[in-house]
């Protein structure tokens, strides 16, 4: 499975490529969390992009291209991938299809989680996640079992939140998104690959209609059983 996971900051492109990677077996390569890991080992590359991810632009094309078509072409990355967080511009979104030409490959479907901009700032405002493992929580739809502890891997007094989760950061993010990312989505609608869900339903929800939309074949994980009423 070869999919990107295309959304506004808050979207829900992170939960949802954490549990499409249980699901259907393809990694979640998150630009976000590879500059992030850059910047928290001290490398050249995080120094040079830790500002402008605390201001909330974007890193230079040619800088997140490279570091792209280096992770691509890592071998976990050889029988599918979920993209969350790139392409995020015209550029980018012309570099990946040159670079899954050279490899001869095609993208299987380009997944748009839709939200309403409120929404995604609430959401954001009120995120931390895991440190150990990268689970995501929110503190008022999704706390932790017991308040100092992961419910996924255990891990004690490892919950963080994000530099760049301040509230006029978040604005600048989505200032950013309109201008430079939902330009891309004609791009791949006219290649016929772009599939939308609503990113404001439940996120178990979310999970379904995505599997739905990329059909049994693509994503043969089970989807969760349906409601029952009453
Ligand atoms: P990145 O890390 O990609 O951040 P982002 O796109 O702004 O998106 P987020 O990670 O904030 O949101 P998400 O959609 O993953 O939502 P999540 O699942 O966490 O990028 C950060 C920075 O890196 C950029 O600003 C830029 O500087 C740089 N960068 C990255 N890629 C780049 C690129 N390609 N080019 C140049 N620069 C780049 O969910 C959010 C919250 O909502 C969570 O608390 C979650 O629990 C909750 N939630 C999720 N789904 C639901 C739901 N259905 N209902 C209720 N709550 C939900
Ligand atoms: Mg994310």
């Amino acid at each position: 499975m070869r999919i990107i996971l295309l959304g506004p900051p808050g979207a829900g492109k992170g939960t949802q490529a954490r549990r499409l990677m249980e699901r259907c077996g393809a990694p979640q390569i998150a630009t976000g969390d590879l500059f992030r890991e850059h910047i928290k080992n001290g490398t050249p590359l995080g120094k040079q992009v830790e500002q402008t991810l605390k201001d909330g632009h974007l890193v230079p094309d040619e800088v997140t291209i490279s570091m792209m078509a280096d992770r691509l072409s890592q071998p976990d990355c050889k029988d599918g991938f979920i993209l969350d967080g790139f392409p995020r511009s015209v550029a980018q979104a012309k570099a990946l299809d040159a670079m899954l030409e050279e490899k001869g490959i095609k993208l299987d479907a380009v997944v748009q989680i839709g939200v309403d901009d409120e929404q995604l700032v609430a959401r954001i405002s009120g995120r931390f996640s895991c440190g150990a493992c990268n689970e995501g929580y929110h503190d008022v739809t999704k706390k932790p079992a017991k308040s100092n502890c992961c419910d996924n891997c255990g891990a004690e007094d490892q919950f963080k939140r994000r530099d760049d989760d301040k509230p006029e950061t978040v604005r600048e993010r989505l200032n950013v998104y309109y201008e430079n990312t939902a330009p891309i989505l004609p791009h791949y609608e006219s290649k016929g690959l772009l599939k939308t869900v609503n990113g404001m339903a439940e996120m178990d929800d979310v999970t379904e209609e995505i599997q739905v939309v990329l059909g049994k074949k693509l994503c043969p994980g089970t989807p969760k059983a349906p409601k029952i009423a009453g």
